[in-house]
């Protein structure tokens, strides 16, 4: 991966834009990025990392405000949420948990503020970067934040629970992703892998369960013990 080489998303090297902050500071935190004194140009052809204000933030390429991933709150995470109920665990259980597609790790840190032990992986340096100054800013300690390839992570261990979540399929006209998404699709670096070697890969090293979640209205891949439905999304469960 280098820095606009997968379908010209933004990978290794990207710059991160340091307008009036310590370069030094921003890249020791995040190696993977470029680092580099100054302010962007006006138009960026790729979303791009900027330190404003001490914070890491996303410039957008249509010049609307710069974003960042709101923190998550653990008060308003419930053990009942369909995710929880996917991911089979009461409140407070100290289960473990690989997030193996974090992105913006909205499903990751939740699981995390509901007390199981988490490891996030995310492929983009730039989204893997968003993602930990978001778990910092939600006051949430995952054991890990890594940037790699979660196929390679993981053949390296055993967890009870991995979490499955590709990109859905662009919806073309249908309908309007929320920002996140938008921004999300535009930074994702997909792999060429399909679902069903995910699924036999992740069973190998899920000791209860392999999580997938899905649109609700996708075709199911291979034969989940069982799903739960809500009115966008589905999760397919797994047994190995
Ligand atoms: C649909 S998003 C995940 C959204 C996430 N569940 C959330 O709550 O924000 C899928 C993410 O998986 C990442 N990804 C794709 N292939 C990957 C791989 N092989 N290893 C790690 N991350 C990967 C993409 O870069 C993208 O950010």
């Amino acid at each position: 991966m280098d820095a606009h080489d997968q379908k010209g998303k933004p990978g290794l090297n990207s710059p991160l834009w340091c307008a009036d902050a310590p370069v030094t500071k921003w890249q020791e935190r995040f190696p993977l990025l470029a680092a580099q004194p100054g302010v962007p140009p006006p138009e960026l052809p790729v979303p791009g990392l900027v330190v404003e204000q001490g914070q890491l933030v996303l410039r957008s390429t249509d010049g609307s405000p710069s974003w960042r991933p709101e923190p998550v709150f653990a008060r308003k995470v419930s053990a009942k949420s369909l995710l929880a109920r996917a991911a089979g665990f009461s409140f407070g259980t100290s289960i473990e948990i690989l997030d193996a597609m974090a992105g913006w790790g909205s499903d990751g840190l939740e699981l995390c503020a509901l007390g199981a032990v988490v490891d996030l992986v995310e492929l983009s340096p730039v989204v893997h970067a968003l993602l930990v100054e978001r778990a910092e800013h939600s006051a949430l300690a995952p054991r890990s934040i890594r940037c790699a390839d979660s196929w390679a992570v993981i053949a390296e261990g055993q967890w009870d629970v991995i979490l499955l979540d590709p990109m859905f399929p662009e919806r073309g006209r249908k309908g309007l992703a929320k920002k996140p998404m938008q921004l999300l699709q535009q930074l994702a670096i997909q792999g060429e892998r399909d679902l069903e070697a995910w699924i036999a890969q992740a069973s190998e090293h899920a000791r209860h369960r392999v999580v997938l979640k899905r649109r609700r209205t996708e075709a199911v891949a291979g034969k989940p013990a069982w799903q739960i439905e809500g009115t966008t999304i589905r999760f397919d469960v797994y047994r190995p």
